[in-house]
């Protein structure tokens, strides 16, 4: 498999993509947005520490971000393949990539306008333990406020206000956009839309795959 980054602004449909992406390749999908919610589900040091940022839709810093891929990234599953979602999103994220020599085969940022940002975020639902995400209108579960595969009941994360949604993306602008910048020169970046519905960005984003696999 292969070394692959989903990047792209808040309600892009980062994590719908890489769930989708997974089930097909099946290969590790690292977001280090729900790791991040993990801890603080679990209320663990790192969960209290990270809690000031992620509500108010900073970004946590590098050096603690840096440190939890790191880990992430030496366990057994990652060495045959990973995607990464929301990682790299600042040039020093991307730099530590470099320094701990992991090679990235693909790029594949996902563009949307912030009108239909606004619009994902606001009917977004989630299951907390796995991060599998809804919307009221555009991905309805099969029973509405509960997931399709626990029965569980699905939440509103806690940074989907519109302060949180209006800092997110003040960072993905000031902070992300030079590291796509950055990463098109990369041989193998995809600059797809993100207004197409699920099913056709999925499409756009296998049929590049394939030829970066497959070349
Ligand atoms: P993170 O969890 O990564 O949040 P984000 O980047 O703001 O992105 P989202 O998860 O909100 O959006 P998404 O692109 O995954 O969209 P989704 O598929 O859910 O990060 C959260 C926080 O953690 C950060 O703010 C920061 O504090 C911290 N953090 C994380 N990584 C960090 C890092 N590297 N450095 C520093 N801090 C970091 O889709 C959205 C909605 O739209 C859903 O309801 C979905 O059903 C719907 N939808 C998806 N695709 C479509 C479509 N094609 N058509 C219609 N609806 C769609
Ligand atoms: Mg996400």
């Amino acid at each position: 498999m292969a070394n692959i980054i989903l990047i792209g602004p808040p309600g892009a449909g980062k994590g719908t993509q890489a769930e989708m992406l997974k089930k097909k390749y099946n290969i590790p999908c690292i977001s280090t947005g729900q790791i991040l919610r993990n801890h603080l589900q679990q209320n663990t040091a790192l969960g209290q520490e990270c809690k000031q940022y992620i509500d108010k839709g900073q970004l946590v810093p590098d050096n603690v971000i840096v440190e939890i891929l790191k880990d992430r990234l030496s366990e057994k599953d990652c060495h045959n393949g990973f995607l990464l979602d929301g990682f790299p999103r600042t040039l020093a994220q991307a730099q530590s990539l470099l320094s701990e020599g992991v090679e990235i085969q693909a790029i594949l940022y996902i563009n949307v306008v912030d009108e239909m940002i606004i619009s994902r975020l606001s009917g977004r639902w989630m299951h907390a333990a796995s991060g599998r995400t809804y919307h009221e209108r555009f991905n309805p579960p099969n029973n509405p406020g509960h997931d399709d595969v626990t029965g569980e009941p699905l939440i509103q994360r806690s940074d989907d206000t519109q302060e949180s949604i209006k800092n997110r993306l003040i960072s993905f602008r000031k902070d992300t956009q030079p590291v796509i910048d950055y990463y098109k020169t990369h041989k193998n970046f995809l600059d797809v839309d993100g207004s197409e519905t699920p099913e056709k960005v999925f499409a756009t984003l296998t049929s590049f795959l394939e030829t970066v696999l497959h070349p």
